[in-house]
């Protein structure tokens, strides 16, 4: 949530600025604002709404002239969406841009409405702090900063100008994802690595409690205490065409062609002699045998991709498998026993929620598994074993090729403890291997197969004010996502049920044309979904069947059909998730939406 950046050296630190946050916008886009020095001064340019708005109000008003400064985009915490909330926000001698949350912000601004008479612009966190650094500065920034590091709580990443140290810009870093990147004789910060692609592939990563001083296109570096520090220059494997659109109208549709070649990176590295093997991440047999229970807790897409995950764990591996939002997991006192596996799925692996969890869960003996997209981040570093998944940078906010690549893990996941407990055969292992091993190929199949009568069907959902996607067994887990990533870019009501559970109460909802898409990709399961089908169909639905190209559905039972490849029914989940994504897709851009930045959202959750 908010994107930072900063940037000192010899190009025009503006254009830099916005450059930089355009690769951000996918954190936050209700207002945007950048802090520049110009002469010696100062110089603070802002406005509510996208990034392109700020760069309307620059053409017309003139942008701050210089060579280093300070750069935010905003998903607003506190405070609505509007100029004066806009960051950067500033005491009289400093500017700061923040992401992130002060929690003890209420406390502050008493303190210093009571010791230094402040008066407050914003309702922001971030102008507080702007203001208590001020009110901490006697001309040493490293030492005003530390202090105030002390004073406030919550998990943040700040930039900072002082208004007496010109072309210099500080950065610190608490829990919010910050990273320094190095340059010839230029040096930035960012909230995250696809900002500076372009500029440099060199980074530094900030750690908790660090703070980044860059001056004359270099950086140093000290940590909570004011000690130098000496860090690891890092190289992103990531190039620049991989924060651009390649051509593709939205980041959201190209991210859908990548899923290919996102699941090929991802597995290919981890299948030794057609089996699975996850040695790579400190995973053996051994340690999969070892385990009682497994916990798998995320949020959003990452979540339901755990959903998938515990019916394939379970059904292969005879292991227990709970599921559990992050959000919720962390507050229940979860039953956590001394030989069970918590993994934590997240593609940022930044989301405050799921980080709270894995923090909870090292206070336990249960060993913790991050499968995490972002390489680096919070999340991946601290848990006991990671398992990177190779989808490369995902921009909009709604995931595709991140779930996509998060169920190929799960499945390897699920063959290997499958196989180490003993529950499948060599034999049987090496067929389900090799059946994902075709993955790639199939799904680029399906992509191109079924994107036009996606396109079409999406023209009859886009009038509907609410619809149900249902399914049973593998494709309930897959219909919940189905319904998030329609609901969250087409803005129609949306929910996920189990189709058997409908007759229990949900079924009064169905009203004439209501739209109900059915996933039907488990065979041994078919009959009773169609069952289920026929009966929303007879209460007047308009239905839309997600089935494989040999199911045998009567005619009259789905208005529209869409025919997906038919592979083994544990596999199907990857190959069903494709119409699900088009059909969300297509009906968000005929809607006129903005399909990569939907409203209110942003794609990094850092906050609670
Ligand atoms: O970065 P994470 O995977 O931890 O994010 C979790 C959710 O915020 C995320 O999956 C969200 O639900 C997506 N926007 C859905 O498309």
């Amino acid at each position: 949530m908010c994107g930072i950046v900063g940037y000192v050296g010899p190009r025009d630190c503006s254009d830099v600025l916005v450059s930089a946050l355009t690769k951000l916008e996918y954190r936050g886009y209700d207002s945007a604002g950048i802090a520049v020095f110009e002469n010696g001064k100062i110089e603070v340019a802002k406005s509510k709404g996208r990034l392109s708005d700020l760069v309307e109000k620059m053409k017309k008003e003139g942008k701050p002239q210089g060579h280093a400064g300070i750069g935010h985009t905003r998903w607003a915490t506190h405070g609505e969406p509007s100029d004066v909330n806009s960051h950067p926000h500033s005491g009289r001698r400093v500017t700061i841009v923040h992401n992130g949350i002060i929690e003890n912000y209420k406390d502050i601004k008493q303190f210093l409405i009571e010791n230094d008479r402040t008066e407050f612009l914003s309702d922001t966190d971030t102008e507080v702090v702007a203001q208590l650094l001020d009110f901490y500065y006697d001309g040493n920034p490293i030492r005003c900063i530390r202090k105030v590091l002390h004073e406030i709580r919550g998990s943040f990443a700040l930039g900072i100008v002082f208004a007496d140290r010109p072309e210099t810009v500080y950065a610190v870093r608490c829990e919010s994802p910050l990273i320094v990147g190095q340059g010839k004789g230029e040096a930035f910060i960012a909230s995250d690595v696809p900002a500076i692609i372009k500029y440099t592939k060199d980074y530094y990563l900030l750690e908790y409690g660090e703070i980044a001083v860059l001056k004359n296109g270099s950086v140093s570096f000290c940590d909570f205490h004011g000690r130098m520090v000496e860090k690891e220059l890092k190289t992103a494997d990531w190039d620049e065409d991989s924060a651009e659109k390649g051509g593709y109208p939205h980041f959201m549709i190209k991210e859908i062609h990548e899923q290919p070649t996102a699941v090929k990176t991802t597995i290919t590295p981890r299948i030794e002699n057609g089996l699975p093997d996850l040695s790579e991440c400190g995973i053996t047999p051994e340690t999969l045998k070892s385990f009682n229970n497994i916990f798998i807790v995320a949020c959003g897409t990452a979540m339901h991709a755990g959903m998938v995950g515990k019916y394939v764990i379970e059904k292969l591996a005879r292991v227990s498998v709970t599921v559990d939002i992050a959000s919720e997991f962390r507050y229940r006192d979860p039953l956590i026993g001394e030989n069970d596996l918590v993994i934590i799925i997240s593609q940022s692996g930044e989301t405050a929620d799921s980080k709270a969890v894995l923090n909870l869960v090292k206070g336990t003996k249960a060993k913790t598994l991050a499968i995490v997209n972002v390489k680096g981040s919070s999340i991946a570093r601290e848990a006991d074993m990671v398992i990177y998944t190779h989808a490369g940078p995902e921009i909009a906010v709604a995931s595709t090729k991140a779930y996509m690549v998060q169920l190929a893990v799960m499945y390897l996941l699920a063959f290997e403890m499958a196989y180490a407990k003993g529950r499948i055969d060599e034999e049987k292992c090496r067929q389900l291997t090799g059946e994902l091993v075709k993955m790639p190929e199939v799904i680029e199949k399906t992509i191109n197969s079924i994107s036009t009568v996606c396109q079409f069907i999406s023209t009859q959902l886009i009038t509907a004010d609410s619809l149900l996607y249902i399914g049973r067994g593998l494709d309930y887990a897959l219909s919940m996502e189905g319904s998030l990533k329609l609901k969250e870019i087409s803005y129609i009501h949306s929910e996920s049920y189990a189709a058997g559970e409908l007759k229990h109460g949900t079924i009064s909802l169905i009203t004439d044309g209501m739209p109900v898409i059915a996933v039907a990709t488990q065979n041994s399961l078919l009959e009773k979904t169609v069952s289920n089908i026929k009966e929303v169909k007879a209460r007047g639905a308009m239905t839309i069947v997600i089935c494989d190209e040999k199911a045998e559905i009567d005619r009259d039972a789905a208005d529209y059909m869409v025919r997906i490849p038919k592979i083994s029914q544990t596999l199907m989940p990857m190959v069903a998730t494709v119409p699900m994504q088009l059909l969300a897709y297509y009906t968000s851009v005929n809607k006129g939406n903005d399909v990569d930045k939907p409203r209110n959202l942003a794609k990094s959750v850092t906050v609670e």
